[in-house]
């Protein structure tokens, strides 16, 4: 940034150097500033300089929620809310579901492009080859209590995984980072899958190395007695575009969160065990659980009229719509939408909860609380039905939003660590307290 006393811009709205640029009046003292704008942003430490004299501090910028503060650059996934457009790497959401596989997206998340069929074998032969866990990690679960929830325990072994690769600590090693991306991607199910059986009281499934990576994950919840489980086709086509829809979403709150704690330094297991916690949360990957008590609550179609008369006076939220980025139908619940009806068709099931997710939708897209504000479905609104299908309890529901986050997780702690302009995350605050109190001692209180 630079000082003036005049416009120096070229009237095209750019410096003298011809960046493109702010001009700032700083009413306080009169004095004119010129800001430099790089892809359409400010940086936030220019207005440092804007000062009212030389003790103070200078300006800083305020946004609680990050709501319009970019903070970072970044390659892996785009997203314009408005139109509802979600790309990785460029290639939209839509065609990977169409084409791909998880584990091809979980390549692409993390090292820049699609894999060459060489490559992509190799990836899969050494994900399918980590998925089994060292056997302190299966006591370590034995040690929650029956009821405790899957995510706690998905949070906790996840980050107990970092005790049990000290070597992961090299972060600046470049084998050390990949065979932590694969150790993370491929074991998270078996955790995921050991936390379920654990809730239930059932004896943990090792992972079979002949099934595919959704596979995998459906024997190790659910073979019973069975010599070799047998996955039903749909439910593991269905799975695994789930798990491509939850892979990555660029700067939320988990990702965000995998971010600030790794830019400390800490080992790769460690920041993700932070992103699992961000995501146990009920306005992030917790909103699938919350979405599904909700039908369970309305409990048939003639009550959606009042729950919504309820979520306009302020009483009820909508779980499972509105986002902060999308303004428009979440491109992944249209998705997610278009699985459900051939997932209860594979599990024999009827879903009276789906009819009033149906009814919901309908009532809330025409409804001008909800179109005014631009809430939307969002990618949690219809997920729950499918896991409900699977026979997965709602308590474990955000363990399967974790799994795939994983791999975009992952990719962007590896993006951050190559960043030049890597720094530790320490955001300031607007300090609202008392100043110079005096010490009472406690007898005097
Ligand atoms: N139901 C009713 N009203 C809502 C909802 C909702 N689900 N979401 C937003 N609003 C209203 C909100 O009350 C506010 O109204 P007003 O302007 O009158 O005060 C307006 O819409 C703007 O909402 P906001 O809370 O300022 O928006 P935000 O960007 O801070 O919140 C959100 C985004 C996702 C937290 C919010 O929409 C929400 O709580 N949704 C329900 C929880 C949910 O489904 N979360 C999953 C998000 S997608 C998966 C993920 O990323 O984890």
């Amino acid at each position: 940034m630079t000082e003036e006393s005049q416009s120096t811009g070229n009237g095209r709205g750019t410096t003298a150097a011809g960046a493109e640029s702010l001009s700032v009046t700083d009413n306080r003292t009169g004095q004119s500033y010129e800001v430099e704008i790089e892809d359409g942003t400010v940086r936030a430490m220019d207005f440092r300089q804007i000062k009212v004299d030389e003790d103070d501090f200078g300006l800083m910028t305020y946004d609680p929620g990050y709501s319009n503060t970019a903070s970072c650059r970044s390659a892996i996934t785009y997203i314009d809310g408005e139109k509802g457009i979600l790309e990785h790497r460029g290639i939209p959401i839509e065609q990977l579901c169409e084409h791909s596989s998880y584990l091809e997206v979980a390549y692409l998340l993390n090292y820049g492009r699609l894999p060459t069929e060489d490559e992509l074998n190799r990836w899969t032969y050494e994900i399918t080859h980590h998925t089994y866990v060292h056997e302190n990690i299966k006591n370590f679960m034995n040690g929650f209590r029956h009821d405790a929830n899957p995510m706690g325990m998905l949070q906790a072994s996840v980050g107990a995984l970092s005790t049990f690769y000290p070597e992961a600590q090299d972060i600046d090693d470049e084998y050390q980072r990949h065979v932590a991306a694969v150790r993370l991607i491929a074991k998270m199910p078996t955790l995921a899958a050991f936390a379920y059986r654990h809730s239930l009281g059932l004896p943990y499934v090792y992972p079979d190395n002949d099934l595919s990576y959704a596979g995998n994950f459906l024997s190790m919840l659910f073979k019973m007695a069975e010599p070799k489980y047998e996955p039903d086709p749909r439910l593991e086509k269905a799975l695994d575009v789930l798990f491509i829809l939850h892979a990555d979403h660029e700067q939320n709150c988990s990702a965000a969160a995998v971010r600030v704690v790794g830019s400390s330094r800490v080992d790769p297991f460690s920041a993700i065990a932070a992103g699992c916690a961000g995501l146990y949360g009920p306005l992030h990957g917790g909103a699938n659980v919350a979405v599904l008590r909700m039908l369970q609550r309305i409990g048939t179609t003639d009550n959606v009229p009042d729950f919504l008369e309820g979520v306009k006076q302020g009483d009820e939220r909508l779980m499972g719509f509105g986002h902060r980025v999308y303004k428009n139908y979440d491109p992944r619940a249209r998705i997610i939408r278009s699985h459900v009806d051939e997932v209860l068709e594979a599990t024999n099931k009827e879903s009276p909860l789906l009819d009033i997710a149906i009814e919901l939708e309908k009532r809330a897209l025409d409804d001008d609380y909800f179109t005014s504000r631009k809430l939307y479905p969002n990618v949690d609104f219809y997920s729950g039905l499918i896991y409900e299908a699977l026979g997965i309890p709602t308590d474990a529901f955000t363990v399967m939003f974790a799994i795939p986050r994983t791999s975009g997780w992952m990719a962007q702690w590896m993006e951050m660590m190559d960043d030049p302009e890597l720094k530790i995350a320490r955001p300031r605050q607007i300090y609202t307290g008392p100043r110079d109190a005096d010490y009472v001692p406690i007898d005097e209180r």
